[in-house]
């Protein structure tokens, strides 16, 4: 149901890959509320086409970028703009991607090259982002922007390996520039902790099944889907929450603040 919660806002959404990615609801429910926006991935994940058909349902131009380029994502701004017709209101950076996971690396092993480009692609591109449209001036007074994290950020899952180091600067990187932005231009910028999801990017780590189905169990409402996640963005991304910025905000049933459940303690119960 749409409460025109975004009418006449403007944004930029990257990573939705397929119709599992958390960007791709992100983007459905955006577009139901009233935004508009362009859309935006890498280069190499255009090739799959699935981002054509969401493109179409919500009327948005694409504009393909590699996170790790200031060229590309210098004209992922300008032509954003040049397109939406002024400065933008809301942005949502869905991007992970990690070498070593991929690799087959374990943490205590890791390769220093593929952990710089881990860094890069996950953590270091929302600095590059936020830098851009600071340089440019092109995100509108109480624009919001939102990156997806994830909680091994603050406590260890060994599996998530080297990605918790990447989702630590992420945050870090969120504090501090919602710090400038805000003093400079009244410009939020926050990150949303999302429950384990069923996405390629979800998918990719070790044992993810256990993972998904222990932290259900521990959630005193469950595991967040995509859907509510989307849900949450639109919130942050409307005015309805104006004073919030430099945060990171768990969305996940209760699970960050669980110390155990009924059903998870009678596993142990002999
Ligand atoms: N799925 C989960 O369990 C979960 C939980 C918490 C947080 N998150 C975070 O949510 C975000 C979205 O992930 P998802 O689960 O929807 O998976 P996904 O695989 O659908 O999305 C990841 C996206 O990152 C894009 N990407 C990778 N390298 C890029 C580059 N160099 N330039 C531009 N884009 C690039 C991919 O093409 C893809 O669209 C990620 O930050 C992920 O860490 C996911």
């Amino acid at each position: 149901m749409s409460h025109n919660l975004l009418k006449g806002k403007k944004g930029i959404i990257f990573g939705a890959l397929d119709s599992n990615s958390i960007a791709w609801k992100v983007a459905e429910r955006c577009h139901e509320e009233g935004a508009v926006f362009t859309l935006t991935n890498a280069p190499i994940a255009m090739r799959m086409g699935a981002i054509n058909a969401l493109a179409e349902k919500c009327n948005a131009q694409i504009i393909p970028a590699d996170v790790t380029s200031d060229s590309d994502m210098e004209n992922l701004i300008d032509k954003s703009m040049e397109i939406l017709g002024g400065k933008i209101d809301f942005i949502l950076h869905s991007v992970g991607m990690s070498l070593n996971i991929r690799k087959g690396k374990h943490y205590t092993d890791l390769d220093y090259e593929f952990m710089k480009k881990t860094l890069d692609i996950s953590a270091i591109s929302y600095h590059r982002l936020l830098k851009i449209c600071y340089q440019k001036d092109a995100i509108s007074e109480w624009g919001s922007t939102v990156a997806l994290t994830y909680i091994a950020a603050q406590r260890v899952f060994p599996d998530y390996n080297e990605m918790a180091d990447a989702k630590s600067l992420l945050e870090s990187i969120t504090r501090s520039w919602g710090f400038h932005y805000g003093k400079a231009k009244k410009v939020r910028v926050n990150t949303i902790s999302q429950s384990p999801t069923k996405t390629t990017a979800g998918s990719g780590v070790k044992g993810f099944d256990g993972f998904f189905n222990y932290a259900d169990s521990m959630s005193p409402l469950g595991n967040a889907t995509s859907d509510s996640c989307a849900d949450y963005c639109v919130l942050m991304f409307s005015d309805l929450s104006k004073m919030v910025t430099m945060q990171n905000l768990f969305h996940d049933g209760g699970f960050s603040f669980t110390g155990v459940s009924q059903e998870t303690v009678e596993k142990f119960n002999s």
